[in-house]
């Protein structure tokens, strides 16, 4: 029997993406190894969303270059082979194939030709996401993504070129994969696309669906108990979606949409054109419509032009908001990118001294929103064991970590009181 490796780097669509080349695999009757050395195809599914990130793939491939059998076909699919193109095999010669993050249901054609440098970058399709076999088990959260692309082309990022335009997939499709999945072993529902609440979809009798439509369909299946939905752009928060919070209470009291600068200036040059008022009187409705909610935040420190005051915005805003769960990231000049181009670009001192103090900002409202939680009951979904086996891990509607002491049975939804917390996760014991 044939082998394949797979690894994968970068967001939850990779991580999809990763889970749907090894369905097809195996269906095709390949098997999984963890063993670069013993694998007949070996597969990196690449991110390109920092130079960091492309750096670490292209670092995997020399190693494993080394590594593999001679005659094993070697190849990476996703943002990087999309950013590099036909350069990944100049730099790479022993590379078998170049697929992009839409191109990745042609891997058939490497295995019919193993002789041929296949590279397809296309853009474009939403083939990918139906083409496919489906997995045969859902995990207990199942990520199901309905649009990928994004038009929104902030200056600094590179999606756009990776993943190209924004398309929304078929309703139908999407709610048949949320009932496939429920049916198969998934208790929650995590929607997913880079532009995820900008989803727009006409069906042939003109009817429109939008996120808040698929909310409802996926809470009308029984066995799903949670729903949640990652990335969101600030203004495509309308009031249905808002709504949503109010009256689906399978929405989870958490919400991730990064404001990423809190200087509107900086935000101007990143092309994110909302004011901080208007992100701020979203964050008031809904708050209003769920009073529990919190939010999460992507943010980036050291954008070209970037001053002390606008940064201090950033810690403002921050502190305001008391983002929890949150990333902060130093700007990464990207190929195809506007702000690459742009002058007063941040030396990485000042870049790096800027990221440790959003990140101890960031570490504090952490903790201190996780010892808020000392005392509280909350329905937390089974993770699994700790390394130790000593513990089983839940996680919480806010997405936190909480651990408890190993007991017989490990229900799959609890209820859990917190019981001591520190920055990186929570404690508790099963509720009576
Ligand atoms: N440099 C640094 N961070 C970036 N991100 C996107 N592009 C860049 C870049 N060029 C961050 C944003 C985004 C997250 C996924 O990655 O914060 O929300
Ligand atoms: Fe990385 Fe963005 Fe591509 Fe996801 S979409 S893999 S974050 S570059």
């Amino acid at each position: 029997m044939k082998k394949f490796f797979i690894q994968t780097f970068g967001c939850q669509m990779n991580v999809y993406d990763g889970q749907r080349i090894a369905a097809m695999l195996t269906a095709r009757g390949l098997s999984r190894t963890q063993n670069v050395a013993d694998a007949d195809i070996i597969i990196l599914n690449t991110c390109a969303v920092r130079a960091k990130a492309t750096d670490k793939v292209f670092s995997a491939l020399g190693r494993i270059r080394r590594q593999k059998k001679p005659d094993a076909l070697f190849g990476i699919v996703g943002c990087v082979a999309r950013e590099s193109g036909a350069d990944a095999f100049r730099r790479i010669p022993e590379l078998n194939f170049v697929l992009g993050p839409q191109s990745y249901h042609k891997l058939p054609q490497v295995l019919e030709n193993p002789d041929a440098k296949l590279l397809n970058i296309d853009l474009g399709g939403l083939e990918k996401f139906d083409e496919l076999p489906r997995m045969e088990h859902s995990p207990a959260v199942a990520y199901v993504p309905i649009q990928e692309g994004c038009d929104h082309c902030c200056t600094y990022c590179i999606v756009p070129y990776t993943r190209g335009r924004e398309v929304s997939r078929r309703f139908a499709n999407v709610i048949d994969d949320c009932r496939h999945a429920a049916d198969t072993g998934a208790v929650e529902i995590c929607f997913l696309g880079q532009n995820v609440n900008g989803y727009k979809y006409t069906d042939n009798d003109g009817r429109k669906y939008r996120l808040s439509d698929l909310i409802r369909a996926a809470a009308a299946l029984p066995r799903i108990q949670r729903i949640r939905f990652t990335s969101s752009y600030p203004t495509e928060m309308t009031d249905d979606l808002i709504e949503m919070f109010r009256t689906e209470p399978k929405l989870l009291p958490f919400l991730n949409m990064p404001i990423q600068s809190g200087s509107p200036n900086v935000l101007t040059r990143m092309n994110r054109p909302y004011s901080l008022d208007l992100y701020i009187d979203i964050i008031n409705k809904l708050h209003d419509a769920r009073p529990d909610i919190q939010i999460s935040s992507d943010f980036i420190v050291g954008f070209p032009g970037e001053s002390d005051e606008d940064f201090n915005q950033t810690l403002e805003i921050a502190r305001r908001i008391k983002y929890i769960n949150s990333y902060s990231f130093k700007y990464s000049p990207r190929p195809h990118t506007a702000a690459a181009l742009m002058p007063d670009q941040v030396p990485e001192t000042i870049k790096a001294a800027r990221l440790a103090i959003l990140d101890a900002e960031l570490n504090e409202i952490q903790r201190s929103f996780n010892e808020a939680c000392i005392g509280k009951t909350m329905p937390c979904l089974y993770e699994g064991p700790d390394k130790t086996g000593r513990h089983l891990v839940y996680r919480t509607p806010y997405m936190q970590q909480c651990i408890v002491p190993a007991n017989d049975a490990a229900p799959q939804m609890a209820d859990i009181k917190v019981t001591a917390a520190n920055k990186a996760s929570l404690r508790g014991e099963f509720a009576d």
